[in-house]
């Protein structure tokens, strides 16, 4: 699958953000070596903390689904481009090796990509 269909992938799940306190909207298409899609989008809670953002939702999906081996993931925000919090970078590097790409942009003609390894140098890892 081409990063430009994983991006609009991830635009396509914004309305489905739950984001009533922030108002910000956050989709995003995780793209397994295998070539299955998963999606996520932010699950605001009143208890803020609770919280889980759009990256941690499609990662999830994936591995209970029994996925392992990722390649790509598209973010996107109701304001535009989005990048990835600590969390989500350290949640991510469990799965994904140094190689592993995340792409984001105003929009699908200027694309953002970057690697693992570029987001979040020298990772921690046990
Ligand atoms: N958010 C994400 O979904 N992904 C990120 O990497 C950054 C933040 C969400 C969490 C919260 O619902 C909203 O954006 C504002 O922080």
């Amino acid at each position: 699958m081409k990063y430009r269909q994983l991006y609009e992938t991830a635009c396509a799940m914004l309305p489905r953000a739950y984001a009533p306190f922030s108002k910000f909207k956050v989709g995003a298409a995780l793209l397994s070596k295998s070539g299955e899609v998963f999606t996520g989008v932010n699950v605001e809670n009143s208890s803020f903390g609770a919280t889980i953002c759009a990256e941690r939702t499609a990662f999830v999906k994936a591995i209970s689904e029994g996925e392992r081996e990722f390649e790509a993931i598209a973010i996107v925000s109701s304001d535009g481009e989005a990048w990835p919090c600590g969390i989500c970078r350290q949640f991510m590097k469990e799965f994904c090796d140094d190689e592993f790409k995340i792409i984001t942009g105003d929009d699908a003609d200027s694309l953002k990509v970057y690697t693992m390894d570029e987001i979040l140098p020298e990772g921690f890892r046990l």
